[in-house]
């Protein structure tokens, strides 16, 4: 059925995926955009964009219409420096629990709203394969996205609309700065990661989803206007280890060096170190029986191949290695994948 969807975020990595496929998909599709570059790219990819801030609950007032049906509220500012301070996950945090309550204080009536929390927000204590019926061990990164889920809870059932929340496994693409920085890293020679070899004690399972892939899991959650919880990742589980060893070998890059986790807490800070060496297996099962969603890319082997090949035919591989060459200090800066 068509609507009018809002998608706050709309500039990030996924936000530009629900603008471009959920417009394609024949919804009117209206992009919260922070600046004017922001703005051109909502245009461009369909959408109606509009100025705002999560944070700035009048900016709302003014740009989410009474028509919107569908909430999505993908922003957010997860912290992207090396070692986040307190004040960086302080504004992560309140982007989603300020944002989110913003962002629903100022709409109409919705039909749906949908979140994209992390599953790194519940796991099984001894580390097995855990669902969506896992319980939650919310800590300092993901304490205010369990938050958020709750808020959606006791306003859906208050106000009568359907929460979707999206469990996403951690995102890579050919356009996120975090895999961009990997690539780099791995080419330089910089990149320790967690777990494995002779070095590595922990060998933690983690689950990552292509961001092309998550993008497609939010179109069928619109489109079924479904509700509930579901984890959104790949079919296998990878080590970040397994992980950047692969990156590395279709980058042409040398192997990356393996620590341990106790010393990744020097490199990237405790809550990252904590993120990488915490099992998070999970399964995508839920949402592929009740949103009817497959991933295009069921391994990270095949995903990472498409991140390397789009890399190649766009030039930014040749970038990069140049990039590389001129590289001289070792930036050390660990396997940060964002773990908020
Ligand atoms: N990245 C992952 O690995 C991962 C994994 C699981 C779940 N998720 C979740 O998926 C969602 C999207 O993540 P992403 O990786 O696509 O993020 P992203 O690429 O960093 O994009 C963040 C977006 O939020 C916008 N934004 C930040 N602060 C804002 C504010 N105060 N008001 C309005 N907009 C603001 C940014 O706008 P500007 O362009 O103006 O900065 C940008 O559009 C988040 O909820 C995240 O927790 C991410």
């Amino acid at each position: 059925m068509s609507a009018t969807v809002f998608v706050a975020g709309a500039t990030g990595v996924l936000g530009h995926r629900l603008v471009d496929r959920l417009t394609d998909q024949g919804y009117d599709v209206v992009g919260l955009a922070r600046d004017d570059a922001g703005e051109r790219l909502v245009e461009r990819l369909g959408g109606t964009a509009r100025r705002g801030d999560v944070l700035d609950p009048a900016t709302l007032d003014r740009t989410i219409d009474d028509d919107v049906a569908v909430l999505i509220h993908a922003a957010t500012a997860i912290p992207d420096s090396q070692k986040p301070s307190d004040e960086e996950w302080a504004r992560n945090d309140r982007v989603r629990r300020e944002g989110m309550r913003n962002l629903l204080d100022a709409a109409g009536e919705l039909r749906q709203v949908v979140f994209p929390s992390v599953v790194w927000v519940a796991r099984q204590p001894d580390g097995s394969r855990f669902d969506e019926t896992a319980d939650r061990h919310p800590d300092r990164a993901t304490q205010s996205a369990a938050d958020v889920e709750d808020l959606l809870d006791a306003r859906a059932s208050d106000e009568g609309f359907d929460a979707a929340v999206l469990r996403c496994g951690f995102f890579y693409a050919p356009d996120a700065r975090d895999t961009r920085e990997w690539g780099e890293q791995l080419l330089d020679g910089d990149l320790p990661v967690v777990g494995g070899g002779l070095l590595g004690r922990r060998d933690a399972e983690l689950s990552f989803v292509h961001a092309d892939d998550a993008a497609n899991a939010f179109v069928a959650a619109v489109e079924r206007e479904a509700s509930g919880v579901f984890h959104v990742v790949d079919d296998e589980p990878a080590t970040a280890a397994a992980f950047f060893g692969t990156f590395a070998d279709l980058l042409d890059a040398p192997e990356p060096s393996r620590i341990p986790g106790w010393l990744a807490r020097f490199f990237v800070g405790e809550i990252t170190a904590k993120g990488l060496t915490r099992p998070t297996p999970t399964t995508n099962e839920r949402a592929r029986r009740d949103l009817g969603w497959e991933p295009e890319y069921p391994t990270y082997r095949g995903g990472l191949r498409q991140v390397v090949e789009t890399w190649d035919a766009d030039g930014t591989l040749a970038e990069l290695r140049g990039e590389s060459r001129g590289a001289t200090a070792s930036r050390a800066r660990g396997a940060s994948a964002r773990s908020g």
